[in-house]
């Protein structure tokens, strides 16, 4: 789908066609704009881009901020801003029921100021029936985008000013790959990498598939690049990005056209490659899939003490005929059996989980099995989701649903078993020193600062914030659940 027909730019005939120097130029017009508007109002225009959903949006809305900034806009402290953004989220039905809370409480806001921009952006926007419901109900909403055009925010900005109307810009798939745009990260010192993006998995309950199109790596060369960038830029902590970061490399895009790839060159060497970068001092990954997690990067990370010791390692359900169902590609015994691996090169790696319960056709059986490969993985932490069915997907046509009670009561127990086994886990660094890189200010305790380990723990403890950023030596004192307090060595 594509609302905005676009085969001749109307504004002038100098825009460039495409690719990055068409959003520079649009990025430059909106700056003048802008700065007419900042001289006749005296004050510099805010924004607010508000963020649902997973590390992959936390990502792409730094560079929502990074081209609003660089057009002018001063972030405000909250959603009283003249412009307003929404990277939305439809992993699961409430993140879309969260949207439009937001944008209820914004509607006399925006009714009573003709100036003021709504924007949504992102996962949501993919979906056809949530686009109907925007423009038959939300008038007021000025902009709508998907995941495939989001660097195109300046010139869809300045197509909704120019024209004063609702601009609806959803491609239905991949059609342009544009890189190195102005982003403004949230942490000076660490950053999101975008490695690949989209899935090719289908695992027959997800929708990202659907709203993230194909799955498509970028060339090493392009990730090398800007990682020497970012670390130019003060940058000590990459997490490199990827629905499936264990397949990167199938194939990559080159000037927006899909390759074939170097079957050399996958995910291991392209970790060892950022972590040799010179001054960068920890490099993290996410997400790996059990079917493709090789032995190689097992080693790689073994071998480098710069690559985090933590994996998140999805299991998703440990019963057999779930996992069939679920379209997750490995058994039971094969997750195990790769735990197991893990803990005999690494063994006192971190590892982490996502946990679906309620899947259709789940049993008490299935259920236990699920439990049992809780109790026997050690996890740090496992993120637990009830099951939400997504329209499209084809378990949403499933018809043997489990009922809410039985859920409400599963999730229960496996929570229970879940922060048990994680704080006994989490336990085994009591007494260690380990490098920990501050991460920022204390809230809640006045002369201390917040950081993480190598193996993502949480460590509170004494110190300035001066150290933000730097490898500091930390003495794990007391655990207290999920975190340690500690002492600066
Ligand atoms: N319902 C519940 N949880 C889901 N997830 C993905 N799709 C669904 C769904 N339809 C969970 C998976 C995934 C995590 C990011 O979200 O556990 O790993
Ligand atoms: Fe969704 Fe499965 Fe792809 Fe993860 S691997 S994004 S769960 S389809």
């Amino acid at each position: 789908m594509n609302e905005y027909i676009n085969d001749e730019f109307y504004l002038t005939d100098d825009a460039p066609s495409g690719g990055r120097e068409r959003q520079i130029y649009f990025i430059e017009k909106m700056k003048l704009l802008l700065n007419e508007k900042r001289e006749a109002e005296g004050k510099r225009p805010t924004y607010a881009v508000e963020t649902f959903g997973c590390q992959m949006n936390f990502h792409d809305s730094e560079k929502l901020c990074g081209i609003l900034t660089e057009i002018g806009f001063e972030e405000a402290p909250s959603e009283e801003a003249d412009i307003v953004i929404f990277n939305t989220c439809t992993i699961r039905e409430n993140a879309n029921q969260k949207l439009y809370g937001h944008l209820g409480r914004l509607k006399k806001k925006r009714l009573d100021d003709p100036d003021m921009i709504i924007g949504i952006c992102g996962c949501m926007m993919q979906e056809p029936d949530e686009i109907e419901n925007i423009r038959n109900k939300y008038k007021y909403v000025d902009l709508v985008f998907g995941t495939f055009n989001f660097h195109r925010l300046a010139e869809l900005l300045w197509r909704h000013i120019d024209t004063g109307e609702q601009i609806i810009e959803v491609e239905r798939e991949f059609k342009e790959q544009v890189e190195d745009l102005p982003s403004l990260r949230k942490y000076g010192f660490k950053s999101g990498l975008n490695i690949m993006y989209g899935c090719n998995n289908f695992c027959t309950y997800c929708i990202v598939p659907y709203v993230r199109g194909r799955e498509r790596s970028r060339a090493p060369e392009s990730v090398l690049r800007e990682a020497r960038a970012l670390s130019h830029d003060g940058v000590t902590e990459i997490m490199l990005l990827g629905q499936n970061v264990n397949s990167y490399g199938t194939n990559f895009i080159e000037d927006s056209e899909i390759i074939m790839s170097d079957p050399t060159y996958g995910f291991p060497k392209l970790l060892r490659d950022v972590a040799e970068i010179k001054g960068i001092e920890r490099v993290r990954f996410m997400t790996s899939h059990p079917k493709d997690m090789s032995d190689e990067l097992l080693y790689v990370i073994k071998s480098n003490e710069k690559i985090s010791r933590h994996i998140h390692l999805p299991l998703q359900s440990g019963s057999d005929k779930i996992l069939k169902r679920m379209n997750r590609h490995y058994t039971r015994e094969g997750y195990l059996r790769l735990v197991d691996k893990i803990y005999t090169l690494i063994p006192d790696a971190s590892l982490t989980t996502d946990i679906i319960v309620g899947f259709p056709g789940e049993t008490e059986e299935d259920f236990l099995d699920t439990l049992s490969v809780v109790e026997s993985s050690g996890y740090d932490q496992a993120f637990t989701f009830i099951y939400s069915p997504r329209t499209g997907t084809p378990a949403a046509s499933y018809e043997d649903a489990v009922s809410e009670d039985v859920i409400k009561d599963r999730f229960a127990r496996l929570l229970e078993v879940v922060n048990s086994k994680a704080e006994e886990r989490t336990g085994r660094f009591k007494g260690m020193i380990l490098d920990v890189i501050p991460e920022e200010k204390d809230e809640a305790m006045e002369g201390f600062i917040t950081g993480k380990t190598n193996y993502n723990t949480t460590v509170h403890f004494r110190g300035d914030e001066s150290l933000i950023g730097k490898v500091v030596k930390v003495r794990m004192d007391q655990c207290r659940g999920f975190y340690y307090t500690g002492t600066l060595i």
